[in-house]
């Protein structure tokens, strides 16, 4: 197993690039099965999600080629099985977007229950909701999801609660119905109008996607499109609390600073200093930090997504500062691994209480999922001493290129593969 050794308090400086975002590639690689002909998808990160995401739907049949490192060409004409195999697709979260484009192309799937990190309960019921409104026959055996319809058919459908998943899940079946699907109460997040967006380009009638309400015409046949999909807010919310853990001074580019407008206001709160450019944030620590409190919700709120690394960041920053997290409800299984380097941080069901103190000390210490791993390394950036972060192929399965982009700002961070007997640096 890997593990990142980090070398904590150099201030960070300079520039660094953001990728696309990994969430909506995951449901726009899914979609592009809906369609014949070949889509040309840009922007793709390079991250271990998206790598065993494509494996999965080369091996039911799609033809995947590499034109460069973030740009793939997909043509699904030859898929002819909706089965996904459970080995290629357990580890995703983003696996059950293949539930919604083989409905959707087939009117049949069956797909593994999803994986992905362990956060707390993470139902699918909305998605079955929503595919059994649109006439689909849902059933769960023996750990695989089956979906089945002789038509799928326009519907009404009111999320009970608001989801990423169901949302674009839905649109994906939604897209090949006969008939008006209307989905009330859906996720608003920046990739669900980039999924839209993509379908849209493939010939979909989708309007609203990003508001209270979405409208999808059903349309008979998709047509090949070329397609860039949008900058990872979440990366690009990591790098901006790199910033401030180390007292840097960062510019973050090729994102869209609408998509960042939570989470820059909650740094501002901080105290956090940030300019915002066309493309590009630049974010910096010029006077001292304080507490906050700090609640997450659905977009356009504060996402979930960006809480461990918040936390993270409040527990170096004196005063008292409260998280109530409420999408996720186990979602602070890391600050466990923090009070090993000396945070105090009291979690009481969903709300961590953070009193803040004004140095970590570096220590070894384990991801327990993808964005809590991000946490760590921000914590062993900004701790004084030395930090070793076990676990990381969570943080490979959602961060490009972590400790490489971070290098590039000046941190002293290295990837090693530990062997029983000894440890071998890897420069990659
Ligand atoms: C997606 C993101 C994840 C992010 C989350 C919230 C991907 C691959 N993952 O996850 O990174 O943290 O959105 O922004 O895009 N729920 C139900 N029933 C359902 C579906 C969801 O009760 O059928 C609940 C969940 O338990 C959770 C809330 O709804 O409490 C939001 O979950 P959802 O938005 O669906 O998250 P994911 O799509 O799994």
């Amino acid at each position: 197993m890997d593990q990142f050794i980090i070398k904590g308090k150099k201030p960070l400086q300079g520039q660094v690039g953001i990728s696309g975002a990994k969430n909506a590639a995951l449901a726009i690689l899914s979609a592009s099965i809906l369609c014949h002909d070949t889509c040309v998808i840009e922007n793709i990160p390079n991250v271990n999600d998206v790598r065993v995401l494509l494996k999965s739907m080369e091996n039911l049949g799609a033809k995947i080629d590499y034109i460069d490192q973030d740009k793939v060409r997909i043509n699904s004409k030859e898929i002819k099985d909706y089965r996904v195999n459970y080995d290629f697709i357990k580890k995703i979260r983003a696996s059950y977007y293949l539930l919604g484009a083989l409905l959707g192309r087939f009117s049949n799937a069956q797909v593994a229950l999803p994986g992905g990190c362990n956060i707390g309960n993470r139902p699918i019921d909305q998605h079955i909701k929503g595919f059994e409104a649109l006439g689909a026959a849902v059933k769960v055996e023996h750990g695989m999801i089956h979906a089945s319809t002789s038509g799928l058919k326009g519907a009404n459908i009111y999320l009970d609660v608001v989801s990423v998943g169901a949302t674009i899940n839905i649109m994906l079946a939604a897209t090949m119905a006969e008939g008006t699907t209307v989905i009330e109460n859906p996720a608003k997040e920046p990739h669900i109008v980039d999924v839209a967006n993509f379908l849209n380009s493939m010939g979909a009638d989708i309007k609203g996607a990003g508001t209270d309400i979405i409208r999808i015409n059903g349309v008979n046949k998709l047509h090949g499109t070329e397609y860039m999909i949008i900058p990872d807010q979440i990366e690009a919310g990591t790098y901006m609390i790199a910033a401030a853990i180390t007292g840097g001074d960062i510019t973050i580019n090729n994102i869209i600073p609408k998509h960042m407008e939570a989470i820059s206001a909650k740094l501002t709160e901080i105290g956090v200093a940030i300019e915002e450019y066309d493309e590009a944030l630049r974010v910096l620590v010029n006077k001292p930090l304080k507490s906050i409190h700090l609640k997450t919700l659905p977009y356009p709120g504060f996402p979930t997504d960006m809480q461990p690394q918040v936390t993270t960041l409040l527990s170096m920053i004196k005063g008292t500062s409260i998280i109530t997290e409420s999408i996720f409800e186990n979602r602070f299984m890391y600050t466990d691994e923090l009070s090993r380097m000396g945070a105090n941080i009291k979690v009481e069901g969903n709300t961590a209480i953070i009193e803040g103190i004004s140095n970590l000390s570096g220590a070894e210490v384990s991801a327990p999922d993808l964005r809590a791993g991000a946490a760590l390394i921000l914590a062993g950036l900004g701790a004084e001493g030395e930090t070793i972060v076990n676990n990381i192929q969570y943080i490979d399965r959602g961060y490009e290129h972590i400790e490489e982009k971070l290098r590039a700002l000046g941190a002293d961070i290295v990837r090693v593969s530990e062997k029983p007997d000894k440890k071998i640096f890897k420069v990659v």
